[in-house]
């Protein structure tokens, strides 16, 4: 069994109210701030970051923004800068696949993207994985190659730097990928991590699987050598699912 402490993180997307994320983060730090062996992340919209924060402080949750821009200031309208963040939360996930397909990211503006937030002293959740038309047609490992390379690119990561799996066919589908298909693509952005940084860094290197997770799929996905926590959605929403995913997560 592997050393690494595992990661679950809530993306919550574009969903929550003031009154609905107040009443979740409240539930979450009832529920799961007394779990160990997982490390545990909320990631709300960018308006509800402070309210994560007050509602959380010392806890053992950590908060997470869904986005960053690289630039530090300007004239960006409607954007959200790494030092902005610095103060509310920890993590901040980066090229999740919904930015790619409707925000116009790129591997370059992922790329820079986890250049500002790193230097800002963020953590990232660097996020990849194929659509379903890249693996019918085989081209799964092309494609993570492709993103992870072109994300990781100049950067030096560090112990524990996290990347999240995420299959873009499985995300909201209540479609899964298998435990051993995700260990496999898990694996091999491993091997790919080994190369570009040597096997230490890529051994502490915490891998999530994302897509459809639930609580009872967790389990599955924690039961494989490679990966690392998950990346939740849907599921996130609801405070007793997320508290079961987060349980089944722990490696003590
Ligand atoms: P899902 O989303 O759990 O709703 O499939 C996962 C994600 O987009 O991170």
């Amino acid at each position: 069994m592997s050393r690494r402490t595992p990661i679950v993180a809530a993306n919550w997307k574009m969903y929550t109210t003031v009154r609905t994320a107040a009443e979740l983060c409240q539930a979450l730090r009832e529920n799961i701030d007394g779990v160990r062996g997982v490390e545990k992340v909320i990631c709300p919209p960018f308006v509800f970051l402070a309210l994560a924060r007050e509602t959380l402080a010392g806890s053992s949750i950590k908060v997470g923004a869904q986005n960053v821009f690289w630039e530090e200031k300007g004239a960006f309208t409607g954007e959200v800068s790494p030092p902005m963040l610095a103060d509310l939360c920890e993590y901040v996930i980066v090229g999740h696949s919904e930015r790619r397909k409707y925000f116009g990211e790129t591997d370059e503006t992922v790329n820079r993207r986890l250049k500002a937030a790193l230097a800002q002293g963020l953590r990232p959740i660097f996020c990849i994985g194929e659509t379903g038309d890249e693996r019918q047609a085989g081209r799964t490992e092309e494609v993570l190659l492709r993103q992870v390379r072109g994300g990781l690119d100049g950067i030096e990561i560090g112990p524990g730097f996290v990347v999240a799996y995420e299959p873009v066919w499985a995300i909201g589908t209540g479609v899964p990928a298998t435990g051993e298909m995700a260990n496999e693509a898990i694996a091999f952005i491993r091997r790919e991590l080994g190369s570009l940084y040597g096997g230490a860094l890529a051994q502490a290197a915490r891998i999530q699987y994302g897509g459809s997770v639930d609580g009872a799929n967790i389990a599955e996905f924690m039961a494989q050598p490679d990966i690392d926590g998950a990346l939740v959605g849907g599921a996130s929403l609801k405070a007793d699912v997320f508290t079961t995913i987060v349980a089944e997560s722990a490696r003590l």
